[in-house]
């Protein structure tokens, strides 16, 4: 075979005059009568081979039988395209590469579908001929970028004198939250290992071993059906540090992002980062992960809808609800009645709102500002007044408010918020918006079930000026966790940790988690605490989900090499599948209902 001396993506013409040897794949063919011309791909790029039926005859007749997807090696000499031939979208654009020698390494089926034309074709085909989809250049930056931000993660923590340590897969099952996915032991039978949500409990473990400065970047399974950023497997950049408060565990962090960002994509993050309390960003923006890539802060006119003579609002806030809104910056002039009472109606009632409640800024005959809506009737001059007021809005904007329950109202304003900023063309797509979310709620009530939940793990610390609360009002107490937030949404999150057994105990029993399934479950944590657990705490980051932003999807199976499909199957290799009966003997399972 011909020895590789250059790849696709390499020559310049300044090396016009050279002998060289590439290979790859056919990526198109066009036979000229006389010329037959190849764009040959590699990962790094296309470059264009000649084949001349004068100089060349047998080369040029062999070139003829090529076709898409077939690989080949040539040798030959780099010269200039033609005159007004160059390609200037193409590195190699400007050069060609006139072949006397070609090598036929393998031949290929005509492809499942043109790479040129992956995205017309369905997801599905793309995913059961995913080594077709992959070769594709856009698919191959994901790689490369996924690749370069693990490298970027090693060498930075590497160099803060984290070490990199693994943590097994086949384990207890971890408290993240979310369904387990099971591993059947052969030699324990009836009994089951869980694959870890994460490796929360054993970086806590590491931390009292002494190992001080902990990453890994580790696979974590989740039993949840996978959605546009949410996969059952997925990676975390994770990491865990001792003796250490919050603020240090942000600082090192937002190094690391700002080096990820910088070196990827070339773009300087300002450090350090914003920084926004949990309860700033659900008055200002709905929920706790906001996209600041433009303004339009929410807004709660209880104090002025409640005195007004629209039932639908005097009732909500006599119920202990509010009426919250937003202003859409010219969203007057810009929206249609069958826009706000179509689009973004059902923006909030799909998110559970009962409906959207909307007035118009215009000026009226008397040349001042003033409300129009069909509700106008409903409010006094003044009441008006105090609304425009509020949010200082200008004739030609527009007002849109959802009255009901603080957390249902603010759950349908958030994606209310960022479908008027999208339509508005407020978001700057090539905007990085990065911010932290600090003190959270330790503790979120679970009005079902009459007791308290983690909002974030049940491992988190409480903010020390907060712990006498534990006993007197649990569910204000804010925790020392962060998440990292990147245009509107949750790149990674992580807190200090309890690290004093009875604090722990204390957090379990609010939780109502008693001490015999606190035994049975974390006994072996509970134990490592009483023998000198440091102060610690740590983070993690979804990895797929950083490299989504740093690629520009939104879909996180663009991201993953060999993803799982909504349904959680691997199309490529048909997984997950029956088994012998003879495994299920060995593991003394029997399968009941086996639905396909
Ligand atoms: P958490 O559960 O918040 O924290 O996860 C950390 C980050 O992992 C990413 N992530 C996911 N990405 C893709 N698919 C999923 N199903 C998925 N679930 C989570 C998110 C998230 O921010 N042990 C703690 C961290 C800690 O406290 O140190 C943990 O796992 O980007
Ligand atoms: P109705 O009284 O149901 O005819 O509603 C009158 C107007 O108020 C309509 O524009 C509704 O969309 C709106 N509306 C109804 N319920 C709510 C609510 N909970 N919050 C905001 N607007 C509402």
């Amino acid at each position: 075979m011909l020895r590789r001396t250059h790849n696709c993506g390499q020559l310049r013409i300044e090396d016009a005059g050279k002998k060289v040897n590439l290979a790859g794949w056919v990526d198109s063919y066009r036979d000229h009568g006389n010329l037959v011309f190849i764009d040959l791909r590699d990962r790094e790029g296309l470059t264009q081979l000649v084949f001349n039926p004068q100089s060349q005859p047998e080369m040029h007749k062999l070139a003829r039988q090529l076709r898409c997807e077939w690989v080949i090696a040539a040798s030959g000499t780099v010269g200039p395209r033609g005159e007004g031939l160059e390609n200037p979208k193409l590195a190699t654009g400007q050069i060609e590469v006139h072949i006397d020698k070609l090598e036929i390494l393998n031949s290929s089926e005509t492809p499942i579908f043109e790479l040129q034309n992956a995205e017309s074709v369905g997801e599905e085909t793309r995913l059961k001929y995913r080594y077709l989809d992959l070769r594709r250049p856009v698919m191959q930056n994901r790689l490369k970028v996924r690749h370069k931000v693990t490298k970027v993660a090693r060498d930075f923590f590497d160099s803060k004198g984290f070490w990199e340590i693994e943590t097994p897969f086949l384990g207890k099952s971890t408290p993240e939250g979310a369904r387990d996915f099971l591993v059947p032991s052969r030699l324990c039978a009836g009994n089951f290992y869980a694959l870890p949500q994460s490796p929360q409990l054993f970086k806590q473990v590491l931390m009292v071993s002494g190992v001080d400065k902990y990453f890994q970047i580790v696979r974590c399974f989740r039993d949840e059906d996978p959605r546009a950023d949410r996969q059952a497997e997925f990676t975390q950049i994770d990491v865990e540090m001792s003796f250490v408060d919050r603020e240090d565990v942000m600082d090192i962090h937002e190094q690391l992002v700002a080096a990820i960002w910088k070196q990827v994509l070339g773009v300087d993050v300002k450090l350090p980062l914003r920084r926004m309390t949990y309860q700033q960003a659900l008055d200002d923006y709905g929920n706790d992960k906001p996209d600041l890539r433009f303004d339009m802060k929410l807004k709660d006119i209880s104090d002025i809808a409640g005195k007004s003579q629209f039932k639908v609002f005097t009732d909500t806030i006599q119920k202990g609800g509010v009426v919250k809104g937003l202003c859409a910056v010219g969203g007057g002039a810009k929206f249609s009645r069958s826009d706000i009472e179509k689009t973004f109606t059902k923006v909030v009632t799909d998110f559970g709102a009962k409906g959207l409640a909307w007035f118009k800024v215009i000026k009226n005959e008397q040349g001042s500002i003033d409300l129009q809506s069909n509700l106008t009737k409903f409010f006094t001059d003044e009441q008006k007044q105090a609304i425009i007021q509020k949010f200082d809005a200008k004739p030609d904007d527009l007002l849109l408010f959802v009255a009901d329950k603080m957390v249902a109202a603010n759950k349908a304003l958030a994606p209310l918020r960022l479908k008027v900023g999208k339509d508005l063309g407020l978001i700057d797509e090539k905007a990085y918006e990065l911010l932290w979310v600090i003190d959270f709620p330790l503790f979120d009530w679970n009005e079902g079930d009459k007791r308290f939940d983690s909002l974030h793990h049940p491992f988190t610390a409480p903010v020390p000026e907060d712990i006498p609360k534990l006993d007197t009002d649990p569910g204000n107490i804010r925790s020392q966790a962060y998440d990292i937030v990147v245009n509107g949404s949750e790149i990674g999150g992580g807190s200090v940790r309890i690290h004093q057994p009875d604090m722990q105990a204390k957090v379990f029993d609010l939780l109502r988690i008693t001490r015999e399934q606190a035994k049975d479950r974390f006994g072996f944590f509970l134990d490592a605490l009483k023998f000198g657990a440091p102060p610690h705490g740590g983070i993690a980051f979804g990895l797929d989900r950083l490299v989504m932003f740093l690629t520009g999807t939104d879909n996180i199976r663009d991201v993953i090499a060999f993803p799982k499909t909504q349904k959680g199957q691997c199309l490529l290799t048909d997984a997950p599948s029956s088994v012998e009966q003879a495994q299920l003997d060995e593991l003394n399972l029997r399968v009941q209902k086996h639905q396909m």
